[in-house]
């Protein structure tokens, strides 16, 4: 089994990637984390290479991304709110998972779809602000993917709560990872 992670924050050791380590100690197979802070990764500068061509016309970590994104059997999404939304750089990373939008609605690729996934949402918040347009966003991001959302561990209280110390959203999180094992199995019966 594979999974992608891709971290939104920019804290390595921080809420989301507390909640992001619990579940890889009880994930099986390899893992790839994408460091939205940290990688090279450029945004989306609207070339439209991408209308014409399968693929993008910038020539950075994200090609091997989005070779990992056509093999992996899970995708998981971690993300501070930062103002109710995924962070900058996160929503940066994601402008560039555009070519497969527009493989299907610019090239007419109607019936194109990355090899199917699961996925896990984890946001952590400080207590001010819902996440209700961040988890909106992950949606969207994962549709692009093709990538089904099976759960979303949630810390909302981190400034008085870090996500460490919240045992419901710890919890949550070693469940997720177990539920993933468990649909690999199901997948290779
Ligand atoms: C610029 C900025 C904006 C933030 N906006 C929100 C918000 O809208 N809602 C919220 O609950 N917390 C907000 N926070 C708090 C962080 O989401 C919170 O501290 C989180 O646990 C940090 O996670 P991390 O350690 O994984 O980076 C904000 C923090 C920053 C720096």
């Amino acid at each position: 089994m594979k999974t992608l992670i891709i971290n939104g924050s920019p804290r390595k050791n921080g809420d989301s990637m507390t909640l992001v380590n619990e579940i890889i100690k009880h994930l099986d197979g390899e893992v790839k984390i994408v460091n939205t802070y940290f990688d090279d990764i450029a945004p989306c500068n609207d070339c439209r290479y991408c209308w014409t061509n399968y693929g993008c016309s910038i020539n950075d970590e994200m090609q091997e991304v989005y070779r990992l994104l056509n093999e992996v059997d899970n995708v998981i999404l971690a993300s501070p709110l930062y103002f109710s939304e995924l962070t900058g750089k996160l929503l940066s990373f994601s402008s560039r998972l555009q070519i497969y939008y527009t493989v299907k609605k610019m090239q007419k690729k109607v019936d194109f779809r990355l090899n199917k996934k699961n996925a896990v949402l984890v946001i952590t918040g400080g207590g001010n602000g819902g996440p209700a347009p961040a988890i909106e966003r992950a949606k969207i991001i994962f549709g692009l993917v093709n990538a089904k959302l099976v759960g979303t561990v949630l810390s909302l209280k981190t400034d008085t709560l870090p996500a460490g110390k919240h045992i419901e959203a710890m919890k949550q999180a070693r469940e997720f990872a177990q539920m993933l094992n468990l649909q690999s199995e199901k997948c290779l019966k």
